[in-house]
């Protein structure tokens, strides 16, 4: 059995990463955000990334239900298919570590597994966020109206209904919104940000 794979030969590009970091004047980094829907991924995800754009720094932004009506409209939440879902992103990010950019990645990412995936798909250039916010929290805002449908059953496997969420214990920063203002979140993760980008 001959997969397609056995007859690819990657092409050799003349422009490289370091050529192209080199222009941007930074370094690359995936700076991925987990936590339960409603914990406030997004958010602070989207506020990093002005705060990092407004320094002159190029970023570029995937975010759960964006992809999730795009690239991965073919994926439903089945711990088979939120795998998928995530590799496939990692496999975005890593392409656009190899552009130059700084990737803000916004997805539940519930599964230790799949954290490790991308950790071995992106490789170093990783910085994880663990958005802290309880259960009981994110249902009490229920932004989306989502856990009240989980609850009714109309909505299945949902993220701390009835799927798991295993929390990240080896994340870089952990971020506590309940005891914390979005500002000083993202300063934090803007400093830890700073300091793995700077040009070598
Ligand atoms: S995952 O688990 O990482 O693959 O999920 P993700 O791609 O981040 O998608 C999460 C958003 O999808 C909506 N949604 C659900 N979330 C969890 N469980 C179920 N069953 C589900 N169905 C739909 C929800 O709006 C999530 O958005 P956020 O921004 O996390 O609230």
């Amino acid at each position: 059995h001959v997969l397609a794979q056995d007859n690819l030969l990657p092409q050799e590009y003349s422009v490289s990463q370091k050529y192209r970091s080199q222009l941007k004047r930074h370094q690359p980094l995936v700076v991925w955000f987990s936590g339960l829907s409603g914990s406030g991924k997004s958010t602070l995800a989207n506020l990093v990334e002005k705060k990092l754009a407004e320094k002159g720094i190029h970023t570029y932004s995937l975010d759960g239900d964006n992809i999730r009506t795009g690239l991965n409209k073919d994926l439903v939440f089945t711990s088979e298919e939120r795998s998928e879902n995530i590799r496939r992103i990692a496999e975005v990010a890593k392409l656009f570590i190899d552009s130059g950019t700084v990737v803000i990645a916004a997805f539940i990412t519930p599964l230790k597994s799949d954290r490790e995936i991308i950790k071995q798909i992106v490789g170093e250039r990783f910085v994880g966020i663990f958005v802290k916010t309880s259960l009981q929290e994110c249902e009490r805002r229920d932004v989306k109206g989502l856990y009240k449908k989980a609850r009714s059953g109309e909505i299945k496997n949902f993220t701390g209904i009835d799927a798991p969420y295993e929390e990240p214990v080896d994340f870089d920063i952990t971020i506590d919104t309940e005891n914390c203002t979005a500002q000083e979140a993202v300063e934090q993760i803007i400093c830890v940000v700073e300091r793995r980008i700077v040009s070598r």
